[in-house]
């Protein structure tokens, strides 16, 4: 029996808790929130901590997850790890790198597991796609495109993840694709440079975040991506475009499905786990139901269907390795945090580069 707690039980928290424990061997004993905590405790029949230490004390905790606002990760993560505990943290880890650092570095120092919820790596499609480019099947890989836009109406209220210091804007917030990105180049790029601004979505009825950002990367030996993202475009577009000497992937999240180009020819396989919540995405990114071309969640709400799907893959890879699982090479780095830090670090080099507009080599930011 592996027992989990909860810090931070709002949208996805809460969710993550009642997918948890419908797992094998597993039980949720106690939740950590200051605004949702009691209710969701009463639903998921467990304890409600007072305080993050009353939570990372318990005995019966063995892995606590994280999912807090993003500006709020670094200490519950640090803390459980000194307490023992294994981790699973949501996406962004934090906010700069140094803050991924040091958590890394704990979780390493405490012997725990630090897991990053980092969900695009459970998508049927990616984990396709990356089967597919192992293969060689579309040759050495010198391209990936990515975008992830759509256009953003005022909302009833301002979501602290439209907040810059909270949620880091669209690049740290949405750090999936940026992941994605390294995940299939192997690493972190050399060189990064980004440029845009918030150009239609300023004053009091919005948040202070970026509404057009555009990333250049350049990988070592001749590779490159670019990606895009931002709520002011009215064409929304979302998927990552793999190139490589012999085919190309698109992996496409809008029109939800992806396509492996070989020879001139085109086959499909699908994104999620099944056509219906392929078909479901398709529909929810075609009509009203985008708040603000965003799509976020708040407490109370509840995830989509497809959302729901990799939650579950996620939370079941998760259990696993905390019954004993030995992780695949190509989750190691997931669940070090070291993938995620690495996204982090590419996001600063990016941030001093839209800054003193400049190129900004890795090496300024990755310490060894
Ligand atoms: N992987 C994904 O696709 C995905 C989707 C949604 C959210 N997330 C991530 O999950 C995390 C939470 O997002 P959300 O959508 O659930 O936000 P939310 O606003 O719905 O929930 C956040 C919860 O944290 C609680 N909280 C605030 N400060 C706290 C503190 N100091 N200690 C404990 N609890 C505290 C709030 O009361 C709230 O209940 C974020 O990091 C977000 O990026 C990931």
């Amino acid at each position: 029996m592996i027992r989990y707690g909860i810090v931070g039980v709002g949208y996805f928290g809460a969710e993550l808790g009642r997918i948890m424990q419908e797992q094998n061997d597993t039980a949720i004993t106690a939740v950590y929130d200051p605004e949702n905590g009691e209710k969701i405790a009463a639903e998921l029949k467990c304890a409600a901590c007072k305080s993050l230490a009353d939570l990372v004390e318990r005995p019966d905790v063995d892995c606590v997850i994280v999912a807090t606002p993003n500006y709020l990760h670094k200490e519950p993560v640090i803390e459980a790890a000194k307490h023992g505990k294994h981790v699973f943290c949501e996406k962004p880890i934090a906010l700069s790198y140094s803050d991924c650092d040091e958590m890394v570095k704990a979780c390493e120092k405490y012997g725990v597991v630090f897991m990053a919820g980092h969900v695009m790596n459970f998508f049927h499609g990616v984990r396709e796609a990356k089967r597919i480019i192992n293969k060689g099947v579309i040759g050495k890989v010198l391209y990936c495109h990515s975008a992830r836009n759509g256009w953003e109406d005022v909302q009833e209220s301002i979501s602290w993840k439209k907040i810059r210091a909270k949620s880091g804007g669209h690049l740290y917030h949405h750090i999936h694709e940026l992941d994605c990105v390294q995940f299939i180049m192997g690493g972190t790029p050399e060189t990064a440079y980004m440029t845009g601004g918030n150009v239609a979505h300023c004053g009091e009825a919005f948040g202070d975040e970026d509404d057009m950002l555009f990333v250049n990367l350049k990988f070592s030996d001749n590779r490159y991506a670019v990606l895009e993202w931002g709520s002011a475009f009215h064409w929304p577009e979302h998927y990552v475009l793999i190139q490589g000497t012999k085919g190309a992937i698109k992996i496409d999240m809008l029109n939800a499905g992806c396509t492996l180009k070989v020879d001139g020819k085109e086959s499909h396989f699908l994104l999620h786990e099944s056509k219906e919540e392929d078909d479901d995405r398709t529909r929810i990114y075609h009509s009203t139901e985008m708040d603000g071309a965003i799509q976020y969640g708040k407490p109370g709400k509840k995830p989509p269907m497809w959302l729901h799907g990799i939650m579950v893959n996620e939370m079941k890879y998760l259990n696993e390795i905390m019954h004993g699982a030995q992780a695949s090479d190509e989750f190691k780095p997931l669940l070090t945090g070291e993938a995620a830090r690495a996204a982090i670090a590419t996001a600063d080099a990016c941030t001093i580069s839209i800054k003193e507009n400049r190129v900004v080599k890795l090496s300024e930011i990755i310490h060894k």
